[in-house]
């Protein structure tokens, strides 16, 4: 597999990147994952714009490789064969000599990419897979899940917990209210209505939540940005996750509980193919 560092591109097993890293010491980086379909980047710009925003409000000094980014990518695409690839960008503030919680701003900042075969969304191919199992967690992380940091404990220990059951994807809500999942953001649906946890809440901007809010506004879908209380999982119709490598995949159990089964058309499948 071909990656890219610091301005090279090598085999990922020839990469080095010193341990003196902050990104390693002190998980100090941020990150994005792009899809490419077909060696087309999808949402690039977006993504772009989310990573300079992680960056700004990290303060790591934005680095050169942003500006030519997308080549990068495309270059990455070729050399790695699958049709379709998600990137996998990190940027941590620099490799440190001494250790010191505050850095200087003469650091220079690790660029790392690398890109890997992008699974089929199993739900493109056959709608009617028995949905997700996800579980409900209170969510533990810190206060600024905007910044897509690679410091990940938070959204990762409890699915190495090995006194819990395995399940495709937890969900974090905080004071009795629904934020987002480990990996992906939440929809539900009600009486036709599709409801979403603001952005005013400690969550990811989901690029696939914003692109999937635009095609339900498109299609005259109501959708209602709202604080969403754990209990309304138990009352609603449908629940779908959706993120850049998933898309949109419906949920069918969430605990023991096993949403009841529609009798109408589901709205995550018209935008599961408007999406496409
Ligand atoms: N995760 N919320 C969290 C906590 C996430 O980690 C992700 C994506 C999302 C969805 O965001 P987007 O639609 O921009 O992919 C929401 C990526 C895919 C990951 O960490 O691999």
């Amino acid at each position: 597999m071909w990656a890219y560092l610091n301005g090279e591109f090598l085999k990922s097993n020839e990469a080095k990147i010193s341990p003196l890293d902050r990104g390693f010491t002190f998980g100090d980086g941020v990150y994005e994952v792009i899809p490419s379909y077909n060696k087309k980047l999808f949402l690039f710009q977006e993504h772009l714009e989310r990573l300079r925003s992680s960056l700004n409000k990290a303060f790591i000094n934005e680095p050169d490789d942003l500006n030519n980014l997308e080549d990068t990518l495309l270059e990455l695409h070729k050399r790695n064969i699958h049709k379709n690839q998600f990137f996998y960008i990190q940027i941590s503030r620099g490799t440190q000599v001494e250790r010191s919680h505050l850095s200087n701003d003469r650091l220079s900042p690790t660029v790392f990419i690398t890109s890997q075969n992008l699974e089929d969304n199993p739900y493109r191919i056959d709608p009617s897979k028995l949905g997700l199992k996800i579980r409900l967690e209170e969510d533990l992380r810190w206060g600024r899940c905007d910044i897509k940091t690679t410091a990940l404990m938070g959204n990762i220990l409890s699915m190495h917990d090995p006194s819990l059951d395995p399940v495709d994807e937890i969900v974090l809500f905080k004071n009795g209210k629904i934020n987002e999942g480990s990996k992906s953001n939440i929809f539900m649906v009600k009486k036709d209505k599709v409801y979403t946890p603001p952005l005013s809440q400690n969550i990811l901007p989901g690029i696939t939540r914003n692109y999937v809010i635009q095609l339900l506004q498109k299609n005259n879908l109501i959708l209602v940005e709202e604080e969403i209380s754990t209990d309304f999982v138990y009352e609603s119709d449908e629940i779908w996750l959706t993120s850049s490598t998933k898309e949109i995949q419906p949920v069918a159990q969430v605990g023991d509980y096993k949403l009841p089964k529609k009798k109408c058309d589901h709205i995550w499948k018209r935008i599961l193919s408007l999406y496409i």
